[in-house]
């Protein structure tokens, strides 16, 4: 793809690292009530390959959140689509495919205790901690990366590159061109 500049992980690398989340969650979550949350529409591929590494009887569904204005930090986010799975009583780990403000997740965090689930906890493939508004607790990462963006594996550009198996940085000159 000539769009991608320098690819960050391969899809080797995500297979291996997904496989490891998946162990951690397995053993993590063995007594517990697992309700995966994957977040619309980036978490998508890393929520179809996270959950068939977790060795659990486990339940997911999915959530469509928007920022009001990305260009302010008052952390409003809306929902588009909510989940239909009953919250009480579960362990809700909400599926990300990459952090960055954290206001998003600050947010959903929020959500959910307030509807009595039993624990909260945040699985992103990738951080950008640099880029961090809102100090959240993400207790399952994959990758820590510079301030970088980047796209593959879920993530795009104004909604390209989302299928690319792999996941590499845009080159933002070529774009313009
Ligand atoms: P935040 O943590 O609330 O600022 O927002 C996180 C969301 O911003 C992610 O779920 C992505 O949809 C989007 N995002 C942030 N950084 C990138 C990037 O480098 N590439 C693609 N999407 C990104
Ligand atoms: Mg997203």
């Amino acid at each position: 793809m000539e769009m991608v500049k320098e690819i960050l992980f391969t899809e080797e690398d995500i297979k291996k690292k997904v496989k490891e989340l998946g162990k951690q969650l397995t053993s993590d979550y063995k007594d517990k009530n697992l309700l995966l949350v994957g977040i619309l529409k980036g978490a998508v591929p890393f929520m179809a390959d996270l959950m068939r590494s977790i060795d659990l009887d486990l339940e997911y569904d999915f959530m469509d959140v928007t920022s009001y204005d990305g260009t302010t930090s008052l952390g409003e986010v809306r929902i588009l689509k909510d989940i239909s799975t009953k919250v009480e009583g579960k362990d809700i780990l909400i599926v990300e495919d990459i952090i960055d403000t954290g206001l998003t997740l600050s947010y959903l965090t929020k959500i959910f205790q307030s509807r009595e689930a039993k624990s909260v906890a945040i699985s992103t493939l990738l951080s950008k901690p640099k880029r961090r508004k809102i100090d959240i607790h993400v207790k399952y990462i994959g990758y820590e990366i510079p301030d970088k963006f980047v796209v593959g594996y879920g993530m795009d550009y104004n909604e390209k590159f989302r299928a690319l198996p792999y996941i590499g940085v845009l080159d933002e000159d070529a774009l313009r061109k």
